[in-house]
């Protein structure tokens, strides 16, 4: 739940950029997105490219319609507490 959300580091991001551990941050948020890799329309090894890294750049140039705030409501574990630029 919301509660248990937390501000979190880019290198504590940068740790968790495996298929089998994935965190990704997207406009300042940061998701688990290690389940949601078998979902992703645009395949694992697309969404792989932003893997412990903050993806938002990609995201805007791939899929600015998408919304990744609604789709990935129960893999947010918190917010980037860092400049989270010049990572993608
Ligand atoms: C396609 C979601 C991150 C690359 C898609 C689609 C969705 C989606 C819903 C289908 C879009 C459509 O058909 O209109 C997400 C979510 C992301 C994410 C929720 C957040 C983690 C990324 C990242 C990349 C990426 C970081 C890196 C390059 C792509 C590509 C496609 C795609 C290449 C295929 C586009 C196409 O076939 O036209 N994604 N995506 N996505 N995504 Fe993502």
């Amino acid at each position: 739940g919301v509660s248990e959300l937390r501000l979190i580091s880019m290198d504590e991001v940068a740790l968790h950029n495996k298929r089998t551990d994935c965190w990704m941050v997207i406009a300042g948020k940061v998701y688990n997105v290690t389940h949601y890799l078998e979902y992703h329309p645009g395949g694992k090894g697309e969404l792989m490219r932003a893997a412990g890294r903050d993806g938002t750049d990609l995201f805007i140039k791939t899929h600015q319609w998408v919304n990744a705030e609604s789709i990935l409501r129960e893999c947010m574990i918190g917010f980037c507490s860092g400049p989270s630029k010049n990572q993608t």
